[in-house]
């Protein structure tokens, strides 16, 4: 009979694959063997995998030029790491090694810019996308970054005052970009999206306060689809509407050359997640193209900003289970030796699922489980998977160790969880290791931060 845990994972998916493999009923994940981690390191431990980063960047400019070529596409593609969906020094020094350009979200940003620059890690030519609400501190930081040669950085106006707020005292010329405020899908609470500048306002905004300045150029547009690039008929009326607005604009504004169409390319959040991004990046070119061919227009610039998608799959929260509690008949739980709100705290806001899957014992029996977490709180939980209602692990069995990892949980969740803060129950933040592979290909690890401390929490706490 096939019940152990291998003959489930490999009856459900498509496994192995080029990402996890299993040797002696272990996992190997970018031939990884992840047991030798969690032995070296423990657990809880949140991994990062670099080199999935570098051929994330790669193979989207690949996409994008094939995808240019094939309608004779007469301008460039930039790709923009978004900095906000993981801010750590290594993912940074990473991308840029690869010679991505950056979009900014906050006065802070513009300070980590700084640091890489005085590092001689980030070069004066790169355009750096500054995108958000711009408070005074983000627009001196801008500012600065203007004064200390940055020949590219691009304000993003997110509203009408922004301009004004970055005029002020300032005297070089500088380029910006105006966000199209986008329509929401429309299941969603709101109409139009509060981030960005109404469509209708656009045109009479530039008349009124860019076209007779000569100290600003307008060179972006830029739209973003909260909920990601997408086949639907949603996603293609809004790419339509921002590059007929782009087309519009174009006829009195001679400087605009670039359209900025933000993040949102999905990551792998199951074994079986299906996406054809190939088929994506070439239909958007197309239209780009064909929308300008119609408006004789140039086509412009692409410039795409992806958080997820080149960050998203680096990453990984190994947990050991510490304990297997039965509740009732039906509700068995295996408690982590951490917390998901706080380790992964998309699971618990947005519902987000990742690829889960054991460590070792792979050739167990498995059974029906439900995941808890250390923390009081009701909610910290891990029960379902994006392709099934429930979660199987390996049965557990006394004596044996049981680890298990989430992977694809390289975006947002430091962010979000406050990493190195308070935590939930003062659940402390997890050892980061980082992955590298050496000139001859073998993987290297390196220990990036220590499991928190009860003193840095209690400092933070006034103690
Ligand atoms: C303006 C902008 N650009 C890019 C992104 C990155 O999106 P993703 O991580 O889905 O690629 C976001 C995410 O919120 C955003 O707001």
């Amino acid at each position: 009979m096939k019940n152990k845990y291998v003959d489930l994972i490999e009856q459900s998916f498509e496994f192995p694959n080029e990402e996890f493999t299993v040797e002696d009923n272990e996992l190997y994940w970018y031939g990884v063997p992840l047991m030798d981690l969690i032995k070296q390191y423990g657990t809880p431990l949140r991994v990062s995998y670099l080199p999935s980063i570098a051929k994330k960047i790669q193979r989207a400019r690949r996409m994008f030029n094939v995808a240019m070529a094939k309608v004779d596409y007469n301008a460039d593609y930039h790709y923009c790491y978004c900095t906000k969906s993981s801010h750590f020094s290594f993912v940074m020094e990473e991308v840029l090694k690869h010679g991505v350009h950056i979009e900014t979200s906050s006065a802070f940003d513009i300070n980590i810019l700084e640091s890489l620059f005085e590092s001689g890690q980030l070069k004066p030519d790169t355009f750096v996308i500054c995108n958000g609400f711009k408070r005074p501190h983000y627009v001196e930081n801008i500012q600065n970054l203007i004064n200390l040669g940055f020949e590219n950085v691009v304000p993003v106006l997110d509203n009408k005052f922004e301009l004004d707020l970055l005029l002020n005292e300032f005297e070089p010329q500088f380029k910006v970009g105006i966000r199209i405020a986008s329509e929401e899908e429309p299941k969603f609470d709101f109409y139009t999206s509060r981030l960005g500048i109404r469509y209708n306002d656009i045109i009479p905004y530039y008349c009124e306060k860019i076209q007779n300045n000569p100290q600003v150029e307008l060179k972006m547009l830029h739209f973003f689809i909260n909920t990601g690039i997408k086949d639907t008929a949603y996603y293609w009326n809004e790419l339509n509407k921002a590059v007929n607005l782009y087309c519009e604009m174009k006829k009195i504004c001679p400087s605009l050359d670039s359209l900025n169409i933000g993040g949102g390319f999905p990551i792998q959040a199951h074994l079986d997640f299906v996406y054809d991004y190939d088929y994506m990046a070439e239909e958007i070119v197309a239209q780009i193209k064909a929308i300008c061919t119609q408006n004789e227009v140039p086509e412009p610039h692409i410039f795409t900003e992806f958080g997820s998608y080149t960050v998203g799959e680096s990453g990984a929260m190994l947990y050991s289970i510490v304990n297997q509690k039965q509740q009732n008949d039906r509700e068995l739980w295996n408690m982590i030796d951490s917390s998901f709100m706080t380790t992964l705290p998309d699971t618990w806001a947005i519902n987000q699922r990742y690829v889960f899957l054991a460590i070792n014992n792979w050739d167990s029996e498995y059974q029906r489980v439900h995941l808890g977490g250390l923390t009081c709180d009701s909610e910290d939980f891990y029960n379902a998977e994006a392709h099934s209602n429930a979660v199987f692990l390996p049965t557990m069995k006394e004596d044996t160790e049981q680890y298990i990892g989430f992977f694809h949980m390289g975006a947002y969740q430091e962010s979000l969880s406050g990493f190195g803060g308070i935590q939930h129950c003062l659940i402390p933040a997890p050892k980061v290791v980082v992955i590298d592979l050496d000139e001859n290909g073998e993987y290297v690890t390196k220990l990036f931060a220590k499991e928190q401390s009860y003193k840095s929490m209690l400092k933070i706490l006034g103690y």
